[in-house]
């Protein structure tokens, strides 16, 4: 009888702890995939400050009991096979639901496969090759393509110049990026007088710009992947001078970062470019980025293109664990991110187009002034206005 009423009483004590704990928590893993190490090893941490900083501001928008942690990885750069390891460390070791990041396009496409042997989605966050998305039905794209900014380019670029070089680096957003230009530029009744590729790792940008001087282009359209690659860039073109002889460069605003523009110096005014994002706009919903940028990381600090697609992941990430309740199935995952959309991204309007799973946004030509005494990538129009990956278009099936 003694025991009995022991029994009862634990079972009731029982009952009244349950009652008091909260629903248990639920964690949703995250695995960001990114470079801290390698060919533009800065470019990992405006990446990972942008997945953080929206982390920091919105953990009040996630459902009661609901956290995400966020696991970050180091792929070494353009390192497909390194970037496949951590990526299936992450979803075998660490059980991850959800994958994001990926700088480089050759390690976003060694990716691919795991998304749908192991049925976990990837956001991507940069890479920017048109063919990615293409790769698996578990990838959908928060960055940019390179034909959606050097397609409309082109066309603008062939209503100001004849003759125009290209110089890009020998690898898929290179190719993309020369492609898009190429086309348009000709369609436009441009001429192209001559196409180089250079190496991804140590090019020697005088070399090439040496043979760019001689053949007296009007323009110099080139594309390497941003960080400091591009301010060898600068430093090639001012060296040779090719500035001082009229060539005027031009490109995707992957060779004028925001952060590299103070590395430039004075050689990067007046280069012409066509992005999605500059810190420099004066849309409403940059201007709060950039100012909680530098709150929290410092006056002088300032985002780039690779903050805010790592933003509008970490948007997209909140989106779909809020509407699934912490509880991530993939499938429903995509179907959720096929709907997404923001009117108020800091880079404009975006949102995913539902039949490719890429981003659709605005490009904007920009020109690098002087701002206040520093270099700026000030937004002069807008060349497209909520652009779909003009690649896909031109290769439906
Ligand atoms: C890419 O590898 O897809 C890539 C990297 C850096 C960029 C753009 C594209 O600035």
């Amino acid at each position: 009888m003694r025991k009995r009423m022991f029994w009862l009483a634990s079972a009731a004590g029982i009952g009244l702890a349950l009652a008091a704990v909260p629903a248990p928590a639920q964690t949703v893993k995250v695995g960001m995939v990114s470079t801290f190490s390698g060919l533009n090893a800065n470019i990992g941490e405006y990446m990972e400050r942008g997945m953080r900083l929206y982390m920091k501001l919105h953990e009040k928008d996630l459902p009661p009991g609901v956290k995400i942690d966020l696991l970050v990885r180091d792929d070494n750069g353009a390192n497909p096979e390194r970037a496949k390891q951590v990526a299936q460390d992450l979803i075998v070791q660490d059980k991850v639901q959800l994958l994001a990041g990926v700088i480089f396009t050759p390690n976003a496409l060694a990716i691919a496969p795991l998304t749908i042997q192991a049925k976990v989605p990837l956001l991507i966050s940069n890479a920017g090759t048109s063919i990615i998305t293409t790769k698996s039905p578990y990838i959908a794209r928060f960055s940019f393509t390179l034909w959606q900014s050097s397609y409309p380019f082109g066309q603008w670029a062939a209503k100001r110049f004849k003759r125009a070089y290209t110089m890009v680096t020998d690898y898929a957003p290179g190719h993309d990026a020369e492609d898009a230009f190429s086309k348009s530029f000709k369609e436009g009744g441009g001429t192209i007088v001559n196409s180089v590729r250079v190496p991804l790792m140590n090019p020697d940008f005088a070399a090439y710009m040496q043979r760019v001087k001689d053949s007296k282009p009007d323009a110099l359209f080139v594309f390497v992947p941003a960080g400091k690659t591009a301010t060898s860039v600068m430093k090639g073109f001012a060296d040779l001078g090719l500035k001082d002889a009229g060539i005027k460069l031009i490109g995707p605003g992957d060779i004028t970062p925001d952060e590299e523009l103070p590395n430039m110096g004075d050689v990067a005014l007046g280069v012409v470019t066509a992005f999605h994002y500059s810190a420099a706009a004066d849309r409403p919903a940059n201007k709060a980025f950039v100012a909680a940028w530098k709150k929290e990381y410092g006056a002088k600090e300032t985002p780039d293109f690779v903050s805010v697609g790592a933003w509008d992941t970490m948007d997209a990430i909140y989106y779909v664990v809020r509407a699934q309740k912490g509880k991530i199935d993939a499938d429903k995952t995509m179907a959720l991110l096929k709907q997404y959309k923001n009117p108020d991204s800091p880079r404009g309007p975006i949102s995913i187009d539902p039949e490719t799973r890429d981003i659709v946004q605005n490009e904007y030509l920009r020109e690098v002034r002087k701002v206040d005494g520093e270099l700026a990538n000030v937004e002069l129009e807008t060349i497209g206005t909520a652009v779909k990956d003009p690649w896909k278009q031109f290769n439906k099936k």
